[in-house]
């Protein structure tokens, strides 16, 4: 039997091979490795550690934080912070960017995070997820970070990945050559490479999406998802989590779309781009599918704002496809 590869071993393999991956990088993954650790423990016992529930304060979004919410934030914080790779943070639970060390001088890079994703499901012990993205930093080293440096295209990402808290908990990463995931052994509290060259199947039949926004969004949405009801004889169905992470793990695995559409009432959907899409997007795309907005590829859009949201559609390649000659369809027809 040969020997399972750690994530430790993995990153400093993949910085062997790369030269152009530094070593405040492979420092950068093993704290993001550290700190998936240690909110999994509390994930584990949330039930016993008396942080279920609300924690009283609200985020930026004004959604309710959760305790976990909370906990996962400060603890992404405070190691990232500590590990002088790491010249800045946006997190949606903080309203604006937090910068490391002397207003960001040091550090190559700027990580954006969302914490803990899949909130409302924390309290009745569904699974839930981390997600997160590095970019290199766009100002000089020696000079503070700006708004630009946070504000980067989904297609700058260095590294995208996301820890899935789920039956087993995963940590599956891209540094923009394929997708690989490890499972945590709680046993020895290590990462082993499970899932290498993680790939979506050519033909995805899995469509994700909360059944109450349909009749409120794009005509196209529609119209895909009456596609997809009609196709359920030839094997299309419908799996919602509600937790992103964990339909997005699912949609990879088994192959589908997830669809987060625009609405009446929220013309850009509930996502956020800079922590929620452009993250899962670069993986998608790494695992041979791909990702939309509204009008095309979300990767090479320009974030206006740290929190802005925007529509989302990920996903295998042949779903994405098919939802986007529905947007050509309805504009044909008027
Ligand atoms: P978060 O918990 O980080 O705020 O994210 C919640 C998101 C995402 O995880 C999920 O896909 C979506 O909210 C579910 O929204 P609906 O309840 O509107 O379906
Ligand atoms: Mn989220
Ligand atoms: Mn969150």
């Amino acid at each position: 039997m040969s020997k399972a590869i750690t994530l430790q071993e993995f990153i400093m393999d993949t910085q062997a091979q790369f030269p152009f991956v530094s070593g405040q990088l492979t420092r950068l993954l093993t704290d993001i490795g550290v700190a998936a650790k240690i909110v999994n423990h509390q994930v584990n016992r949330a039930g016993l550690a008396g942080i279920l529930g609300a924690s009283g304060s609200q985020n930026t979004h004004d959604e309710d934080q959760q305790k976990l919410d909370v906990f996962a934030d400060r603890t992404f914080m405070r190691i990232l912070t500590a590990g002088k790779s790491v010249a800045g943070i946006g997190s949606e639970e903080q309203k604006d960017y937090i910068l490391c060390g002397d207003d960001g001088r040091q550090g190559k890079y700027v990580v954006m995070i969302d914490p803990l994703d899949g909130s409302s499901n924390i309290d009745v012990n569904v699974s839930i997820g981390t997600i997160f993205s590095i970019y290199r930093r766009t100002t000089p080293l020696g000079e503070p970070l700006n708004d630009e440096d946070f504000l980067q295209p989904g297609s700058d990402q260095v590294v995208a990945g996301y820890i899935h808290y789920g039956s087993s908990t995963m940590l599956v990463y891209t540094t923009g050559s394929g997708v690989n995931g490890f499972t945590l052994d709680p046993a020895v509290g290590e990462f082993f490479l499970s899932h290498p060259r993680m790939a979506f199947p050519e033909a995805g039949t899995i469509y994700s999406i909360n059944d109450a926004l349909i009749d409120s969004s794009p005509e196209a949405v529609k119209r895909f998802i009456v596609g997809c009801r009609e196709a359920t004889g030839a094997g299309l169905k419908a799996r919602y989590i509600g937790s992103l992470v964990t339909d997005f793990h699912r949609n990879l695995i088994k192959g589908g779309i997830y669809l987060y559409p625009s609405t009446t009432s929220n013309s850009q959907g509930k996502l956020r781009l800079t922590y929620e899409c452009n993250p899962l997007a670069f993986i998608a795309q790494q695992a041979g599918g791909t990702a939309e907005d509204n009008a095309g590829d979300i990767l090479t859009k320009q974030p206006k704002h740290l929190h802005e949201r925007s529509p989302f559609y990920v996903g295998s390649v042949n779903m994405v496809h098919g939802l986007r000659s529905c947007w050509l369809d309805t504009e044909k027809s008027g």
